[in-house]
Formats: C-alpha cells, sequence, structure tokens
C-alpha cells in the first residue's frame, strides 16, 4: 500500500479538473502563443490571457500586471535580480531575512557575488520579521525588500501589510514570495500592498514548472530587467515560448483553489488542528512546536520529536510521506536554515517533520498518521531507552 500523502507543501497532486483542462491544450489548442499569423497561435494566445485573467483575480491586481514563469524559484530570481539590476543606479540594497526559500536566499547571495549588499533579518522565536527591523534596515540605497509571505518550513505568515507601510514610507520596494500561501489565506495585492509576489502552480494542485510573477504597474510603476534574453514575450519581461498548457493548469488551479478558499476556507486548517491535538495527546512530552499556534497558514504543521533523529523516524514511519526540515534540502542532513533561525538547536531542528495537507486528505487520514506517529515514536523511544540502560549498565 502506498504511504498516506501528508507533503503538500512539496508539491500537490494535479487536481482531475486541472488535468481536464490541459489535455486538449497538447493535442488540439497546441499553437505557440507568440504566433501571430494563424488561428493555432490567436487560440493559444486566448487561453493564456483566460488564465492571467484568473490568476489575477485571485490577487486582485490587473491581468498585465502578471508574468508566467516557470515557478516560483524564476519568479523569485526574476524579481531579486530583475529589480536589483533595474535600479543598479538608485542603489545596491536588498534586504531579506533568514527564513527564505533557498529561492530567494541563494538569488541574494549571487547578488551579492555581483556587488550588491545584502541584510538577512533576524526573526523571532516564532519566526517572525518585525516591521520595525526592517525599517531599521532600510538605507539611503535599500532598493528592495524581499519577505516570504507563508514560510514553506513552519508555516508562520509574516505581517507583509505593516512591513509594506514601512516600505511604502521610505520609498522601497517589497516582493513577497507567497508560494505558500497563495490558494490558501488571501493573498489581494493591494491589502498586501506588496509590488511584486511569486506564486506557483504546484503547490495549489496544479501542474509543475508553471508559476507567475506579480509586478506592480502603477503607484509605483516597478521595473524590471529580464534576466533571460530571448524572443521577448510577456511584455519583454520573460522570454521564451509560453507553456500553454502549463499557464492555462494554473488558471485552472487557481480559480479552483480561491473557489474552495471561499466556501471551505477551514477544512485543511481543522484537519491540520485535529492532526496537531492527536499528536499533543499521543506525545504530551518531548515534543517542540515549530509551528505557532496562531498567524499560520492552514495547511503546515512542523514539530520537533527531542531524543529521536528525524531521519531516523521518518524512515520507521512507513506508512506517511512528509518531510523532514524542507524538501527542497531534504537531499542534504544540514539542520533546516529556518529552524535555526527560530533559536533550535541544530539536533532540534534535525529532529524537525514537517506534516503538510491538501485538498484530498481526509479525517481517517489524519488519525491513521496519528496513530503511526504515537506508535513510531513509542517505539524509537524505548529502543533507545533500552540501548542507554544496556550501555550504563555495562559500564
Ligand atoms: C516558499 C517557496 N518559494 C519558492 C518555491 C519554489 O517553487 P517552484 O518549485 O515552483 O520553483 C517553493 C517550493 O518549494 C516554496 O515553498
Amino acid at each position: 500500500m502506498r504511504p498516506i500523502y501528508m507533503d503538500n507543501a512539496a508539491t500537490t497532486s494535479v487536481d482531475p479538473r486541472v488535468v481536464a483542462a490541459m489535455l486538449p491544450v497538447f493535442s488540439e489548442s497546441y499553437g505557440n502563443a507568440a504566433s501571430r499569423n494563424h488561428a493555432f497561435g490567436w487560440e493559444a494566445e486566448e487561453l493564456v490571457e483566460i488564465a492571467r485573467r484568473e490568476v489575477a483575480s485571485v490577487l486582485g491586481c490587473e491581468a498585465r500586471e502578471l508574468v508566467f514563469t516557470s515557478g516560483a524559484t524564476e519568479s523569485d530570481n526574476l524579481a531579486l535580480k530583475g529589480v536589483l539590476r533595474a535600479y543598479s543606479s538608485k542603489g545596491r540594497h536588498l534586504i531579506t531575512t533568514k527564513v527564505e526559500h533557498p529561492a530567494v536566499l541563494d538569488a541574494a547571495t549571487a547578488l551579492e557575488r555581483d556587488g550588491m549588499d545584502v541584510t538577512r533579518l533576524r526573526v523571532d522565536s516564532e519566526g517572525r520579521v518585525a516591521p520595525e527591523d526592517v525599517a531599521g534596515a532600510i538605507r539611503e540605497d535599500t532598493v528592495l525588500v524581499s519577505i516570504i509571505h507563508g514560510n514553506n518550513e513552519t508555516g508562520v505568515v509574516q505581517d507583509v501589510p505593516s512591513i509594506a507601510s514601512v516600505c511604502r514610507e521610505r520609498g522601497v520596494l517589497l516582493h513577497t514570495d507567497a508560494t505558500q500561501s497563495f490558494g490558501k489565506i488571501p493573498t489581494d495585492v493591494r491589502a498586501l500592498g506588496c509590488d511584486l509576489l511569486s506564486l506557483s502552480g504546484h503547490k495549489i494542485h496544479g501542474p509543475k514548472g508553471v508559476g507567475a510573477l506579480f509586478i506592480r504597474r502603477r503607484n509605483p510603476r516597478v521595473r524590471i530587467e529580464p534576466i533571460l534574453d530571448g524572443g521577448g514575450h510577456e511584455g519583454g519581461v520573460r522570454s521564451g515560448t509560453a507553456n500553454v498548457p502549463g499557464i492555462v493548469g494554473l488558471g485552472v488551479a487557481a480559480r479552483l483553489a480561491s473557489e474552495e478558499l471561499e466556501s471551505d476556507p477551514h477544512r485543511i486548517a481543522t484537519l491540520l488542528e485535529r492532526l496537531e491535538r492527536g499528536i499533543r495527546e499521543r506525545l504530551p512530552d518531548g515534543v517542540l512546536w515549530n509551528t505557532p499556534e496562531s498567524g499560520r497558514l492552514p495547511h503546515i504543521l512542523n514539530f520537533s520529536v527531542t531524543g529521536v533523529e528525524g531521519e531516523a523516524l521518518l524512515l520507521a514511519m512507513r506508512n506517511v510521506a512528509v518531510s523532514s526540515g524542507s524538501a527542497c534540502a531534504s537531499a542534504s542532513l544540514e539542520p533546516s536554515h529556518v529552524l535555526l533561525a527560530l533559536g533550535r538547536s541544530p539536533a532540534e531542528a534535525r529532529a524537525a517533520l514537517r506534516f503538510s495537507l491538501g485538498r484530498f486528505n481526509t479525517e481517517e487520514e489524519v488519525d491513521r498518521v496519528i496513530d503511526e506517529v504515537g506508535t513510531v515514536v513509542g517505539t524509537l523511544r524505548a529502543a533507545r531507552a533500552r540501548h542507554r540502560t544496556g550501555r550504563d549498565g555495562g559500564a
């Protein structure tokens, strides 16, 4: 039997309604959206524009403020590198945080290699950035602040509107990585107050390899330099033949997510609370909660089981698919930079598990997972205690 999938922050299954919308685009509406000379091209372009309007309506922005990309990694890179390069005569300073996704952290490091200056803000013990710290870090030459909206490891949600007020007052642009929050909590760009926002298709039951970047067009109009050279697609901002099936899938996935957000906003949050309650009951001691109790995303629960190695725990939990730390970094056993920034020790960070729910998880699955975690931790702890007793006894 396949394990229960609770790794939806890593990726999600594609909703069958999204698949159904995409299929005809592969074999029938397969034109190049940039082909202006025939109906195949016009049809593909029309599909792209419908999807652009669908995503724009979830963000509360204009369709022309959206650029389709290959995913949030590209959107983050485009936002940081594109803006810093476009404003290099104004300044060379970028402010971000210690709890960003590697797509932002590593883009910032690349910019440093190009001679830009980067400030990485600390966070409190729940992983939040203080708007005052942002204010304190802004300098004459600051161009951009980039702050993750909902954290992919712990689920903590940053106070983007307050940070946006600080940035606006000081004439600095704000980018937010909303990859985990888009479709899960409101991400209206006017309410958030951000100037740029990244999102991705495959976190919302859409396809992989497609995402978008919101780039504000007025008040202020954000300038951005392309990071890919080529045919000048997407208004010259992102060259490369449009991934029409992917874009169609993203549009439908965004629409479905926003419909679900309106009709059933608490279903996943309620399941997550059930999971948390169950784990608390089964493991009353020795658990460090890395996800705060409030101000969090509805689908991510992260905790460290002390006295047990996260990897050993994962290996033993055969019936549930979850992550230890961030999926993106799970190829390495390095402790999570996000959990270290919260003040966790390397051992505590290594013992972290991230459960993330999606549209298709059920109450029954949650109950089975609670049982699995309780049993596996109990067994590992007992084995450890036996090992200790044996060692002490032999000494
Ligand atoms: C917060 C965040 N930003 C960026 C990304 C990268 O997204 P993509 O896989 O679409 O490149 C992810 C995915 O793990 C993420 O969670």
